[in-house]
């Protein structure tokens, strides 16, 4: 009997075919399957080994495949966090000819984690209101974009470390629509409320599993996301109007948005026609301000918090070594060349899958200044380096790849180092 097998992909990769497409997901051996933590699902969702990568395969329907696909690369185009879609694979059939279920297949997205794996026993309080944090900002950029969720929560989302903070991807794109016109405010509570109340009930599930700290409330910080959502949502959207003698006011306005990691595209600015009021608007933002400078002055790619402390650093060593004056691409250049490289390079490679390079970098600085806090002198960057290796990342479970449970629905309580600003304290 020949196999219709037929696949969809927009970067087709041969060894696509080599996955056992004419099993049931659940029955793949041991053989293609990563096993690494995963969230809750509704469906089968299950990690496999595709040429030297780990991709995510998800059983679901014809229709909704295609449509979380299609989805999926959309806001991939509109630059917004969420996995990469790589096919969808359909007419699969087994060898008696049974039907078997449609696929869609991510990339696995690296140095990511779902929320439970993130901490080891249990969640504090600051960790979930970090992840809170990070999923308002996600939440936010989604609907600039005009994408309404539909299904916001905790475990549709993946998580990865930015210095101390965290960043967060969409991965469950299934409920989702895209307005062109943008969303009304309307749609926009809608998902608000959906994703307090999923929050509440991720949380309240933690603390009935004995996997929450009994300080963290699930009312306190599952609201925190409707205050953290409305104070981005003013800061980057809204409108404010003062006298055309404070016109520093616009500038100021560009700083606070540069702050909080966003550019402004396109401002709106309108005067009173007697020119005494000037009333100003953000029209379109963009996401990634520290991001782009870093890429754009060292080539480097990084999370948006980890490029803001990679660039603090960067403009610490010009004034350190008197470069002030010199031209900023050539001080980043130094930089790069004489401190971040050869850091990077000390890791031995066993260490490399721990944590990704900008993380390394941002809690070797920690790290150093603990040292110096401790130490009562300024301890040099080799010095602090050698220390952290030994003392710090040495001891932490890898998270490019973490090897533990064999795959099936698994929500298990992985052995992992808690929250980063812990870790890296020194054990003396
Ligand atoms: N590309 C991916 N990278 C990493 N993890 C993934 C990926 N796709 C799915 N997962 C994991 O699988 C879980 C379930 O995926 P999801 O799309 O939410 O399935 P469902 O539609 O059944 O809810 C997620 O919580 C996540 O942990
Ligand atoms: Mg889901």
């Amino acid at each position: 009997m020949t196999s219709s097998l037929s696949i969809t992909s927009a970067t087709a990769d041969p060894a696509l075919l080599d996955l056992p497409w004419q099993l049931p997901l659940d029955l793949w051996p041991d053989q293609y399957i990563a096993a690494l933590p995963k969230g809750i699902s509704r469906h089968l969702v299950r990690f496999a080994h595709l040429s030297g990568h780990v991709v995510a395969v998800k059983e679901t329907t014809d229709e909704m495949a295609k449509r979380e696909y299609e989805m999926l690369r959309t806001l991939q185009r509109l630059d917004v966090p969420c996995v990469d879609p790589l096919a969808v694979i359909t007419n699969r059939t087994d060898a008696e000819g049974e039907e078997l279920r449609s696929v869609l297949v991510t990339r696995h997205l690296k140095f990511s984690l779902p929320y439970r794996a993130l901490f080891s026993q249990q969640l504090r309080p600051d960790t979930a209101t970090r992840l809170v944090d990070a999923l308002a900002l996600l939440l936010v950029r989604l609907h600039i974009s005009g994408f309404f969720w539909g299904d916001v929560s905790l475990s549709n989302t993946l998580f990865r470390r930015d210095a101390g903070a965290f960043a967060a991807y969409l991965v469950d794109a299934e409920t989702g629509q895209l307005f062109e016109g943008g969303l009304s405010n309307g749609q926009r509570e809608n998902d608000l409320e959906i994703a307090r109340v999923n929050i509440a009930g991720e949380l309240m599930d933690l603390e009935a599993g004995g996997r929450a700290d009994e300080d963290l409330d699930p009312v306190t910080v599952s609201n925190g996301i409707v205050a953290a959502y409305r104070s981005l949502w003013k800061e980057l959207t809204g409108a404010e109007s003062f006298n055309s003698s404070e016109r520093w006011r616009i500038n100021e306005r560009v700083d606070r948005l540069n702050d909080l990691g966003f550019d402004i595209e396109e401002l709106a600015i309108k005067t009173t026609e007697d020119g005494t009021t000037v009333r100003i608007q953000p029209k379109v933002v963009d996401a990634g301000h520290h991001q782009r400078r870093l890429l754009r002055l060292t080539g480097l790619d990084a999370q948006e918090n980890q490029a803001r402390r990679l660039l603090n650093d960067l403009d610490s060593y010009s004034a350190k070594y008197g470069r002030k004056e010199f031209d900023e691409e050539m001080v980043a250049h130094e930089w790069l060349a004489r401190v971040f490289e050869p850091v990077i390079r000390s890791i031995p490679r066993e260490l490399r899958g721990k944590l990704e390079p900008a993380e390394v970098f941002h809690q070797l600085l920690d790290h150093r200044w603990y040292m110096s806090q401790d130490q009562n002198r300024d301890v040099p960057l080799a010095e602090a380096l050698s220390s952290y290796i030994d003392t710090v990342l040495r001891h932490r479970r890898d998270e490019a790849t973490v090897i533990d449970p064999p795959t099936g629905a698994i929500t298990m309580a992985i052995p992992i180092v808690d929250a980063p600003d812990e870790d890296w304290r020194l054990k003396v």
